[in-house]
């Protein structure tokens, strides 16, 4: 091959080779649920970055949850995922429920004085200066008896002397759930033969304790890889570990009435293994309500998106406004037609994607702004200074403590503003 020939043939197979890469037009308009929800915020919105829940997506949300639940189990609301009193409110409503997970002592306070019929689990073992902040912080003017409604979670025999020793100090009674280990590797008690140190120790000292049950997290059974293990075998491992510490009570502690105990067990991405036979009775879950993104796993196909950040747009370029390269915009919207139009919007750099209108991405080359983010778009998209971009959160717990009130929306019309959990 000559030289002539080797270049026109390289330069052919790069040309094919970029047509190949060159990016397809990904935009689109609002669908219609998002163009109603942009006219209600352009009607009645903020105007700034706020989180909103679609209630009718809710409720579908608590249907899936509940239906088929075995009347035995009781559902516990992961009020982590869902840190607004008012959303707490409404979906202990909705699911007929008074027992909520916490994991936060500022908010088992709140709760406490927000909700003095609930009966609270700890979800992680606290230090036990959280638990004595709580005690010192709690007004019990609320009716809220932490002796009877509040599960304290305990995982080794040094923190329960810990517990045991403030209990004395403070002249209190605890209840005392423990964290076991039913595959998760988490932490928890690892073996039932590490029961003994605890449950010997509870009843010597029942003025100041109470042993009220189990806690076993599961959401392993679905992360697995299949090629190491399939969801189902992980799922009756976990069942015959949680199995194995309920058979030593039973046999070693008859004094204990199993039936009293709360086994507390699943979260969202394993309730629909419990629904089908479980040893637990409480099935704590909370993400699953407003789905978000990182929790688009098979096992939660019923469910909905119910939770969508929506941002005003504050600024607009018919290009793609990167300083510096302006000579090449031709180019850039020539090889990237994503990149055909700009947008600042109101906030940036959450933990979530872009759901609506379609193909809006970051710019690569313009940077991350949590003030204004510039977001790009082809030319399909109709977007205008003063609509909203909406964003599908990748997980509940922290975006949603990012946005001040929540926007309650019932069939597409903001009905509520609801404070969240204070921090
Ligand atoms: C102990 C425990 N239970 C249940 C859950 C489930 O919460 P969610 O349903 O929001 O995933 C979690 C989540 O971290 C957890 O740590």
């Amino acid at each position: 091959m000559n030289r002539r020939k080797f270049i026109i043939g390289a330069a052919g197979v790069g040309l094919a080779t970029a047509f190949i890469l060159k990016p397809g037009d990904g935009g689109a308009s609002y669908s219609p649920y998002f163009r109603d929800l942009n006219d209600e915020l352009m009607k009645s919105g903020p105007y700034r970055p706020s989180m909103l829940v679609d209630l009718d997506k809710l409720d579908q949300n608590i249907k899936a949850l509940l239906q088929g639940l075995n009347q035995d189990i009781n559902y516990r609301i992961v009020a982590k995922s869902l840190p607004s009193p008012g959303l707490l409110d409404y979906i202990m409503k909705e699911a007929r429920t008074n027992k909520l997970m916490v994991f936060h002592q500022p908010f088992v306070n709140n709760i406490a004085e927000n909700f003095p019929k609930a009966d609270v689990l700890l979800g992680k073992p606290m230090s036990v200066r959280s638990a004595e902040i709580f005690y010192k912080t709690f007004s019990n003017q609320s009716g809220f008896d932490p002796s009877r409604q509040l599960q304290w979670l305990i995982d080794s025999e040094k923190r329960l002397i810990q517990y045991q020793d403030l209990a004395k100090k403070l002249n209190v009674k605890m209840r005392i759930s423990i964290e076991i280990d039913v595959g998760l590797h988490r932490g928890g008690l690892q073996s039932p033969a590490d029961l003994p140190l605890l449950l010997d120790r509870i009843p010597e000292d029942s003025d100041h304790l109470e042993f009220a049950g189990f806690m076993g997290y599961d959401p392993h059974v679905v992360k697995l890889p299949k090629i190491m293990k399939s969801a189902d075998t992980a799922y009756e491992e976990s069942q015959t570990a949680y199995r194995a510490f309920l058979d030593l009570v039973r046999n070693e502690y008859p004094r204990i009435d199993m039936e009293r105990l709360c086994l507390n067990g699943a979260g969202s991405p394993t309730v629909a293994y419990h629904k089908s036979g479980t040893v637990i009775n409480d099935m704590s879950a909370g993400s699953c309500l407003v789905k978000p993104v990182d929790f688009d796993i098979p096992s939660l196909q019923e469910f909905v998106p119910s939770s969508y950040i929506a941002t005003p747009v504050l600024k607009k370029a018919d290009y793609m406004a990167i300083p510096a390269i302006e000579r090449f915009k031709e180019f850039f919207s020539w090889w990237d037609p994503n990149t055909r139009q700009s947008f600042f919007i109101y906030g940036g750099k959450w933990m979530a994607q872009y759901e609506s209108p379609k193909g809006l991405q970051n710019s690569g080359l313009y940077g991350t702004s949590t003030n204004q983010q510039m977001v790009t778009g082809s030319g399909k998209i109709d977007l205008d200074v003063d609509d909203h971009v909406f964003l599908r959160p990748d997980q509940s717990e922290f975006v949603f403590l990012q946005f001040g009130d929540l926007l309650a929306v019932r069939n597409g019309k903001i009905t509520d503003q609801w404070p969240i959990l204070k921090q």
